[in-house]
């Protein structure tokens, strides 16, 4: 017995070696760590039950038979992050580049199928040279498989890639069916076709970096949400952010003990927004005072910097934040910014998560650009999130809410739970000099009269009254009570039942 004990030792052992020392060495002179090693910087210590260690692939083309290495370059099974669990797999690019064959695929399936049995996210930690060339159209067919998966998985347990290697050809549509890829600068790339292709198609000059490095993803693309400066950051940072991540779509959002007090007054709210409508104010002070303890995981931080989505919680439980930036394009909702809140507000719908969005809006982006760039269906996109959302919604104005974006963004109409708004939000169908230059036409040449005209639509418009007398606004609220009266609301909704009608599913203006 001890022999064959020993046997499978030296077995595991072999396995574990991947694709050899050389290979391995290689892999750390470019900065990147194994597969196996970055499952221990993700995972809690000792907590990570390998599967499938001595799967190889089934090829004999290309005298594939003679080079099986056990684990097939993928390391595959589950384990916890702060006691939560995970499922995770890992590719190796020690192994055929961390290449994927039809074995391959098969483990990543396992692991999505158990997932899903048992209602815990995964984690894909991609580095590959894509299809396994030597297997052609099994390969293809394994791909296939795993975005079959992606898409069923979808909205059912949460789904996170990180991107830590090359991710070419349709390899790219695994991670972009995920919910959030996260990538490694200057060692992640991720493209459609590559710098050669795309030289010979359509005669541009192009890095591998350039076309599809972490840059251009998290600030021109917008395809990853965040990325950071190296492997171990990136997966330190992926623990965090789990945190704040339901299991599934059935058990509710995690709750983490917190010493803040739901009623912590902010007196320097009362102050944050200026007294000239036109000058902007950083709305992350808003949500950092706000969260518990101002943890606030911030997503896409580069890209349509003009509205901001992210994580935080209120009284130790997860709410998904979405707010316009002043700073950014006076918080306009353009085409990316529409597309950027609708993602983020189906993803906390789909968990249940609840939505609290800070409104300063004067309105969408106007301009031919936006409106060849089809800002109507991509603004209709944010418009049909919020519609369509049943998880708590609280809804705070604090300045603008202007025209079709005060409707969008999170409005009592569109079944916003709570709708607050500050003493000094102004809701109306647009700013007072654009409303009386359009309504008093005639007075155009007097601008002195206009002025007064103005004056009068401010007076009359530029407030919360209004909407209040209608009860679009459920409470005119003291900006120091923001959080309380968030905290009270989300309370009060946390067993909100609401349900659409059944459909198949609805068409969402994609
Ligand atoms: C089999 C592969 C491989 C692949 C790399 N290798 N890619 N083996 N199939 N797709 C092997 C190499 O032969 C080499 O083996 C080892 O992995 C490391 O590769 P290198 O080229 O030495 O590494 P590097 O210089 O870092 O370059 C990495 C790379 C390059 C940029 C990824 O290997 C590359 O361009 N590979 C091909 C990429 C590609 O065209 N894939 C198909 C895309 S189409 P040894 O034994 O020497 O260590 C696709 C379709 C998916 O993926 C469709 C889904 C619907």
């Amino acid at each position: 017995m001890r022999e064959i004990l020993e046997q499978l030792e030296k077995k595991r052992e072999l396995a574990k070696q991947g694709g050899g020392l050389k290979r391995i060495r290689a892999q750390h002179s470019k900065g990147k760590l194994t597969a196996r090693e970055r499952i221990e910087v993700l995972l809690d210590e000792g907590s990570f039950e390998e599967w499938d260690i001595f799967v190889e692939h089934r090829c004999t083309d290309f005298g594939m038979q003679d080079k099986a290495i056990p684990g097939d370059g993928v390391v595959i099974g589950y384990g916890t992050i702060n006691g939560r669990l995970v499922f995770i797999y890992s590719q190796d690019f020690t192994v055929f580049g961390g290449s994927l064959s039809e074995t391959h695929a098969e483990k990543i399936c396992k692991v999505m199928d158990h997932a899903m049995r048992v209602g815990a996210p995964v984690i894909g930690i991609n580095d590959s040279g894509g299809a396994r060339i030597q297997e052609g159209v099994a390969s293809l067919g394994g791909y296939a498989e795993v975005f079959q998966r992606n898409v069923m998985a979808s909205g059912v347990i949460p789904q996170i890639s990180l991107v830590m290697g090359p991710c070419a050809g349709g390899a790219v549509y695994s991670p972009a069916i995920t919910d959030f890829i996260f990538m490694v600068e200057d060692s992640a790339y991720m493209f459609v076709t590559g710098p050669d292709v795309v030289k010979t198609v359509t005669h541009e000059e192009v890095s591998a970096e350039d076309l599809g490095g972490a840059a251009t993803h998290t600030r021109r693309s917008g395809v990853a949400d965040l990325s950071f400066e190296n492997e171990v950051q990136t997966l330190l940072m992926t623990r965090r952010f789990f945190n704040f991540l339901p299991p599934n779509n059935r058990d509710g959002v995690p709750h983490r003990e917190t010493a803040d007090p739901q009623d912590r007054s902010e007196p320097s709210l009362d102050t944050l927004v200026p007294d000239n409508p036109n000058l902007p104010y950083d709305i992350k002070e808003l949500i950092v005072k706000v969260v518990d303890e101002g943890d606030f995981f911030e997503l896409q931080t580069g890209y349509a910097k003009n509205i901001v989505t992210g994580f935080g919680r209120m009284e130790g439980k997860t709410v998904g934040v979405v707010a316009n930036q002043p700073m950014v394009l006076a918080g306009c909702l353009d085409i990316s910014a529409s597309i950027k809140g609708a993602r983020f507000v189906r993803f906390c719908d789909s968990f249940n998560i609840p939505i609290v969005t800070f409104v300063d809006v004067p309105g969408f982006m106007p301009g031919t650009a936006q409106e060849h760039g089809g800002i109507i269906t991509h603004g209709a996109k944010l418009l049909y999130a919020y519609a369509e959302c049943t998880a708590p919604k609280v809804t705070v104005i604090t300045r603008k809410a202007y025209g079709g974006a005060y409707d969008v963004m999170a409005s009592k109409h569109l079944r916003g739970d709570v709708n607050f708004a500050w003493p000094s939000a102004e809701i109306a169908v647009m700013g007072p000099k654009g409303a009386v230059e359009i309504i008093f036409r005639e007075e155009s040449k007097n601008p002195q009269q206009l002025e007064e005209r103005a004056e009068e639509y401010r007076r009359k418009f530029a407030n919360p009254f209004v909407a209040g007398r209608r009860g679009f606004i459920d409470d005119v609220i003291f900006p120091r009570n923001t959080r309380k009266r968030i905290c009270r609301s989300l309370a009060m909704l946390q067993k909100k039942k609401l349900q659409n009608p059944w459909k198949k599913h609805g068409n969402i203006p994609l």
